[in-house]
């Protein structure tokens, strides 16, 4: 089914419901992470390609917008089982093509054919409401308001290199299920994945035009796709920086933005330390540490913090490192660029003393997992992300020091708490900047029907399922204003 997506390795884009190359003649080399071998070529789209992405959606928007909410819902359940029978196909382009772990590439996969059914399934359930007018002094009862709920037009959804498949699906299912048109911008690297996803959006059913997606560069084409006028929402996930710019460069289009994060574990004097451990090493290194929701930094009361770090250490040396086919949990890195950031916060960790527990060994892009212990807050790894596999360790004197260094952070995607006293969790919980907190478990997004958001520069607007269907929709009140007929009919 995949067949028309390319010619010869060379990936096309979906333009009103064709698989089309680019005008513009350039095509992007998409090398593998793991061995730098070609995964394939993508297009370089024009500025002018660009437009009419935008245009067809907008012309296919109101023939979408027109569908039954179950006739749309009919296509995301295909479009589920799809991407289920292709599992396994996908899953291999995403691990060769983003270097994740082969297992971890396949349930994102599954991940997302469970997202887009309970979208789907979620879709249908999303009701307007009536409202009386009397509870204002001055209005009376037979002023009505019908509110329904109304899609917003065209969606412009860009997603990360780190989940192409999941967090573009995430973008797209609910758009589509609030009746908007997609114009879908995937990372570069990681559009192979993404195409095929498009694809079986198309294979499911999906009107031309409904979906279109644009590849090329953000550096060169991404401004140029975001002022386009006829765009009426951006939802974005990727980096502060890149999402800051986004909101700078626009004007008055509604924006989702799932930035950047520096999620921090607090570990209590109390606390189960051998379950901390295992879920402070799951959390930080699971695909090398290349995720929003990674623990980013460890804030442990000094009394245990000798026992934490030898057991967080024990377990980081069991990691295996390599190949993602081979199911290594620390694979390559993105690129060698992100490669070369995260060793300059390990030097500078080091120039300013910190304790190198293990690690601070390269192979190129392939980083070993690297724990810091006795890091200080003048350190730029106790405040910068990483998006790789080093965690620092910052010991604290109280609570009250670990919940400071928490919030005194830029960022507010989630924090995890691990402690016995459900009394202090909640109290911490309280307290602390961020968008969710974890009690006794690692930091991460899923179940994706729980509320998913960061605070500060951790983005903006709420996405998990329903909520990102509302986040996508709008309300429309229709008001009716009766005739007073008191004098005609009566209670009885
Ligand atoms: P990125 O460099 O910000 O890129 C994200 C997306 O934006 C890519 O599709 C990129 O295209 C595109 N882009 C770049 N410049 C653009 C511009 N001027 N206009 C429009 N689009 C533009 O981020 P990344 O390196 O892919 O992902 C890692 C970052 O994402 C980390 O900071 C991580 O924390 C964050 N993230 C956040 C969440 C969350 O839910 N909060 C989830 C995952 C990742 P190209 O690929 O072509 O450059
Ligand atoms: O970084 C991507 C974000 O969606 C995280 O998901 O499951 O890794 O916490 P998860």
């Amino acid at each position: 089914m995949f067949n028309e997506i390319q010619d010869n390795n060379c990936y096309k884009n979906l333009l009103n419901g064709k698989w089309v190359t680019s005008d513009s003649e350039k095509t992007i080399s998409i090398k593998s992470p793991i061995d730098d071998k070609e995964v394939g070529n993508i297009q370089a789209m024009t500025k002018e390609e660009v437009d009419i992405a935008v245009l067809d959606a907008k012309n296919a928007y109101p023939i979408w917008a027109d569908k039954s909410v179950s006739e749309r819902a009919d296509v995301i359940h295909k479009a589920a089982s799809i991407l289920e029978e292709n599992a396994d196909e996908i899953a291999e382009i995403l691990a060769k093509e983003i270097a994740k772990d082969i297992k971890s590439a396949k349930s994102e996969v599954i991940r997302t054919v469970d997202f887009m059914r309970f979208t789907a399934d979620e879709g249908k359930r999303i009701q307007g409401e009536t409202l009386q007018g009397d509870g204002f002094h001055g209005f009376s009862k037979n002023k009505i308001a019908f509110v329904t709920r109304e899609p917003l037009g065209v969606v412009l959804a860009i997603s990360p290199f780190n989940y192409p498949v999941n967090l573009s699906a995430s973008k797209i299912a609910p758009a589509l299920m609030a009746g908007n048109s997609v114009v879908f911008k995937p990372p570069t690297q990681g559009s192979i994945s993404a195409l095929h996803l498009a694809r079986v959006f198309q294979e499911a059913g999906l009107p031309d035009g409904v979906l279109n997606t644009i590849t090329g560069k953000g550096s060169e084409i991404g401004d140029y796709i975001i002022t386009n006028p006829n765009i009426n929402l951006i939802n974005f996930t990727g980096s502060s920086e890149v999402g800051k710019h986004i909101s700078e460069i626009t004007s008055m289009v509604p924006m989702i933005m799932e930035l950047g994060g520096k999620d921090a574990a607090i570990v209590l004097e109390d606390a189960e330390l051998d379950h901390a451990a295992t879920n402070i090493v799951k959390g930080a290194f699971s695909y090398s540490g290349q995720r929003c929701t990674a623990l980013k930094r460890v804030l442990v009361l000094e009394n245990i913090a000798d026992e934490l770090v030898e057991l967080i250490v024990e377990q980081v040396s069991k990691l295996q490192v390599g190949n993602p086919f081979d199911n290594a949990t620390i694979t390559p890195l993105i690129n060698n660029k992100a490669a070369n950031f995260v060793q300059e916060l390990i030097d500078d960790a080091l120039n300013k003393n910190a304790t190198l527990k293990i690690g601070n060994k390269r192979e190129k892009n392939l980083l070993y997992p690297t724990v810091f212990d006795n890091v200080t807050t003048d350190m730029r790894i106790a405040w910068e992300e990483p998006f790789g596999p080093v965690l620092p360790i910052i010991r604290v004197k109280s609570i009250d020091e670990a919940v400071d260094i928490a919030n005194d952070s830029e960022y507010g995607l989630q924090s995890s708490i691990f402690t016995n006293d459900i009394d202090d969790a909640f109290h911490i919980a309280r307290l602390l900047e961020v968008g969710t907190v974890q009690i006794n478990n690692k930091t991460e997004r899923g179940p994706d029907h729980f509320p998913f958001l960061g605070v500060k520069s951790s983005g903006m607007g709420t996405q998990g399922i329903r909520y990102s269907i509302e986040a996508m929709s709008r309300p429309k009140a229709i008001v009716v204003n009766l005739r007073e007929r008191s004098d005609k009919v009566t209670d009885k």
